[in-house]
C-alpha cells in the first residue's frame, strides 16, 4: 500500500518535470531606446534605397554588416563616420554617399541599430 503511494508520487514528480519550457530570451531590440530611436531616423532617412535587412542590394545588407563588426564603441564610431563622409572599399567598390546631413548622435545611433540586426536571418 505504502508502496503504490510511493509510485505515484514519483510518477507525478517526473510529470511536472516535463512541461517547462517557457522563458526564452528577453533582450530584443524592442525595448533598448537606443535601438529604437536608430530604427526611427534609418525610416526618414534614404537608408532604405540601398541597404534591406536581409539582402545585399546596393549597398551590403544590414544582418551582414552586423555579423561583420563587433558591436564595439569603437566600430560604432568609425561606422558613424562612414555614413556621415560616405566611402567605399569595405564591401566592394560601389561607394555609400555621404550623409552630411545626420548629425554624429543620430548616425551613432543609427549604427546601433544596424548592428543589432546581426541575428536576422
Ligand atoms: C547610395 C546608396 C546608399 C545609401 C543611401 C546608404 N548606403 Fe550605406 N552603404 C552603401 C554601400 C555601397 C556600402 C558599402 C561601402 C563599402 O564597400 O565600404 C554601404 C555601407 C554601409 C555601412 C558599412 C560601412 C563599412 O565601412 O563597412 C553602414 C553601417 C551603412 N552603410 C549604413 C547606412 C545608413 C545608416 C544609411 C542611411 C543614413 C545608409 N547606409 C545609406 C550604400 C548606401
Amino acid at each position: 500500500m505504502k508502496k503504490t503511494i510511493l509510485m505515484l508520487s514519483i510518477a507525478a514528480f517526473c510529470f511536472s518535470c516535463g512541461g517547462g519550457e517557457k522563458g526564452g530570451d528577453s533582450k530584443s531590440a524592442a525595448g533598448n531606446p537606443d535601438i529604437e530611436k536608430g530604427l526611427d531616423l534609418v525610416g526618414k532617412s534614404n537608408c532604405a534605397g540601398c541597404h534591406k535587412i536581409k539582402e545585399t542590394s546596393v549597398g551590403p545588407a544590414f544582418n551582414l554588416i552586423g555579423q561583420k563588426y563587433e558591436n564595439t564603441e569603437a566600430n560604432i564610431n568609425t561606422l558613424a563616420e562612414k555614413v556621415i563622409k560616405g566611402g567605399s572599399g569595405n564591401w566592394g567598390q560601389v561607394p555609400m554617399a555621404g550623409h552630411s546631413e545626420v548629425s554624429k548622435e543620430d548616425a551613432v545611433l543609427m549604427v546601433k541599430y544596424v548592428l543589432s540586426l546581426k541575428d536576422e536571418k
